[in-house]
């Protein structure tokens, strides 16, 4: 599918956002290995999240779904089934890594697999901590799924991560409630927290010491009902979107506001956005709040911080919509330290700099980043989104702003993560125009 997208006047009104992307998965998969019957409301309809719901089915576990909410009896920490094929985690890094670490504590024989995005992504960064506790792991070329997983009998590890990553943190994590004794993970800089907070809500036994994060093994994990905060990752298209566009006024409801990913709101309002949170408040211990964001003259005639070291992992699922607002204000944008975005959903950098080109602008591209100018002119062009949600939703946001036509192609990708992007995004506009097109 083509979507059109064509400059806009204003954006306004109420974005209704999908559920948190994180949350809901780890939700679903203790929800699976918890005791009892759990119900997820607002449950993200991402596709990312449903592939995560659809490994579980394969493992026997009994979920069902009415609109946004999900309700899945759990099987206990051992009640998982050998499943009858390879798991299929379709896009979804998130899937794949985590659950990696629930079934390496399984006793059975299972394979893990998913879509050709997936497929090229690494994950000897969860094979490594996994084999120290003892599972037996293989992957195509040591590396790629499908991951062939003989779990079972982990022992305990003490493992520092080489790479700041919240997917492999919480595999790990996930893995210490199989050990036979307490796990520790430390990080190399602060990811999202998401799973430490879900495990003990759950009921899992998780602290903090000098840096470590220690899980003890064997609790009996709870049945809960929870209900699950909008996407702050999917907000933030629509932020940086109201900031470019001139008389913009976006009101976000119970957007998810996790300390560790609010970052992206003081990065923002450190360079002048316009943005009130309102009615804050916390729900099984993650924060959410109403947002309030209006077009900021002051932004657009900012510089924003170069991204790097820590900020990298605190704003690593928004920096392709950043380099967007990068090339609209003032002083440009620089990002470093961000070889991660090599292996996502695809080779961001090479995206981002590939369809910036293509829509006019300049761009340096580096091995761990690139340099945006500002104050660019953006004339509308063929978006090619490499099959990848958020340079998809990135691009549309830069026809907002662009001369003429914007072209995304394979638009429906941005359903990995927001069902309902482009009614959503055609909804806050004025006088812009946005269709769907002929292929
Ligand atoms: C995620 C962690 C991040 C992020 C991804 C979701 C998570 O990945 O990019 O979209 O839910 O844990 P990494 O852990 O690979 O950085």
């Amino acid at each position: 599918m083509i979507q059109s997208i064509q400059r806009a006047n204003s954006l306004s009104g109420t974005v209704a956002l999908p559920g948190d992307k994180s949350i809901s998965h780890r939700y679903a998969m203790l929800a699976a290995i918890a005791e009892g019957a759990s119900e997820l409301r607002h449950f993200a309809r991402s596709r990312d999240c449903h592939s995560t719901l659809g490994c579980l089915r394969s493992l026997g576990v009994d979920v069902r779904t009415n609109g946004e909410d999900v309700f899945i009896n759990g099987r206990g920490l051992h009640g998982l089934q050998k499943p009858q094929e390879t798991l299929d985690a379709g896009n979804s890094g998130t899937t794949i890594r985590l659950l990696s670490g629930i079934l390496a504590g399984c006793n059975f024989e299972s394979a893990i697999a998913g879509d050709e995005s997936l497929c090229g992504r690494p994950m000897k960064r969860i094979m490594q901590p996994l084999q120290l506790m003892g599972a037996q792991i293989e992957a195509r070329n040591g590396n790629f799924p499908p991951l062939h997983i003989r779990g079972g009998n982990l022992k305990a590890v003490r493992y520092s991560l080489p790479v700041a990553s919240a997917q492999v943190k919480s595999c790990v994590l996930l893995a210490g409630l199989y050990g036979e004794d307490t796990s520790a993970v430390r990080e190399l800089a602060p990811t999202r927290d998401h799973t430490e907070i879900a495990l003990c809500h759950f009921g899992a036994s998780l602290r903090k010491n000098e840096g470590w994060i220690e899980i003890d093994p064997e609790p009996h994990l709870q049945s809960q009902r929870l209900n699950i905060p909008g996407d702050l990752s999917g907000a933030a298209f629509f932020l940086v979107a109201a900031a470019m566009v001139p008389g913009s006024d976006l009101v976000l409801p119970a957007v998810g506001l996790n300390g560790r990913r609010r970052k992206l709101l003081d990065y923002l309002t450190s360079s002048g956005a316009n943005l009130v949170v309102e009615n804050e408040c916390e729900n099984a211990g993650e924060v959410r709040g109403d947002l309030r964001t209006s077009f900021s003259a002051a932004l657009m005639n900012s510089h924003l911080l170069p991204i790097r070291g820590e900020w990298v992992a605190a704003l690593i699922d928004e920096i392709p919509v950043l380099a967007i607002l990068g090339s609209q204000v003032d002083g440009g944008l620089e990002v470093s330290d961000a070889g991660e975005l090599r292996v996502k959903e695809s080779d961001r950098i090479a995206a981002i700099a590939l369809n910036l080109r293509a829509m006019g602008a300049e761009v340096e591209e580096k091995a761990d980043g690139f340099v945006i100018p500002g104050r660019q002119k953006l004339r509308g062009a063929d978006i090619f989104a490499a099959g990848d949600h958020r340079i998809a939703m990135a691009f549309a946001i830069a026809g907002l702003v662009a001369d003429g036509e914007t072209r995304i192609h394979e638009a429906e990708c941005a359903d990995v993560s927001f069902p309902g992007f482009w009614e959503t995004l055609a909804g806050t506009m004025g006088t812009g125009k946005i269709q769907e097109g002929p292929e």
